[in-house]
């Protein structure tokens, strides 16, 4: 069991969680999170914000029964934790832009940390939330509220692109993408059982071939993903 230090609404439905603790993990790898020891529902796969000054901290939706009741989780109380889990982001040379959609913000922060110098793209549909966090690490932040991202983002003039957000966002960023020689990698999302490649239950067919998001993902380079198999997720 893990303690935790604070469990914040940082905006109506959105927390963010900061668990004591020295954890291991990198951008992109994801945790399996439960309320407690016998609560009956699965764990939640949760992707890591942020790790350092003795914790590790977790941004989420409240989506159902199981991040309801992370969310009324206090600080002092104990929660499930285990991971880290899935295949992140890769290690990377060259320029890189960060562009994130929503709540696929939240894997993109690890990543500024580590590449100080990438431009990060922040796209909201009604209430931007996270963006300090960014601006804290990142020699530069773009903001959109409403409408898309992506227009704002010029693929030609980076090396790699990781992205993290809805289907549609990431279809179209993948397009913007194809006519240019920036390696884009884009982060899936899937509802998971296990959370360690047991249960199948989280497979999506790509171009490679069936992959297990848990386990093979997370994170995977856009010539592999199939945008039809993700819509609906
Ligand atoms: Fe079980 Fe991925 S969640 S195999």
């Amino acid at each position: 069991m893990a303690m935790i230090i604070s469990n914040e609404e940082l905006v109506p439905g959105i927390y963010v969680m900061k668990i004591e603790g020295n954890y291991k993990g990198h951008m992109g790898q994801f945790y399996m999170l439960r309320s407690g020891r016998n609560y009956p529902l699965l764990p939640r796969p949760i992707s890591i914000y942020d790790i350092g000054d003795g914790g590790i901290t977790f941004l989420y939706r409240v989506v159902g029964e199981g991040t309801r009741q992370l969310s009324l989780l206090q600080p002092g109380q104990e929660l499930q934790l285990e991971g880290p889990f899935g295949n992140g982001f890769p290690q990377i040379e060259g320029s890189l832009a960060l562009i994130g959609g929503g709540m696929g913000t939240a894997p993109l922060l690890l990543a500024a940390k580590h590449y100080q110098k990438s431009h990060v793209y922040l796209g909201f549909a009604q209430q931007a939330f996270g963006v300090e966090a960014f601006e804290a690490v990142a020699s530069s932040v773009q903001v959109k509220v409403g409408g898309s991202i992506v227009e704002q983002v010029d693929p030609a003039g980076y090396t790699t692109i990781f992205a993290c957000g809805p289907t549609p966002m990431l279809q179209a960023l993948a397009l913007k993408t194809a006519c240019t020689s920036a390696r884009l990698y884009i982060s899936t999302e899937r509802h998971m059982a296990c959370g360690i490649g047991a249960c199948l239950g989280c497979t999506i067919r790509t171009h490679a071939g069936n992959r297990r998001v848990c386990k093979e993902g997370p994170v995977f380079p856009v010539e592999e993903v199939q945008f039809d198999a993700l819509h609906g997720v």
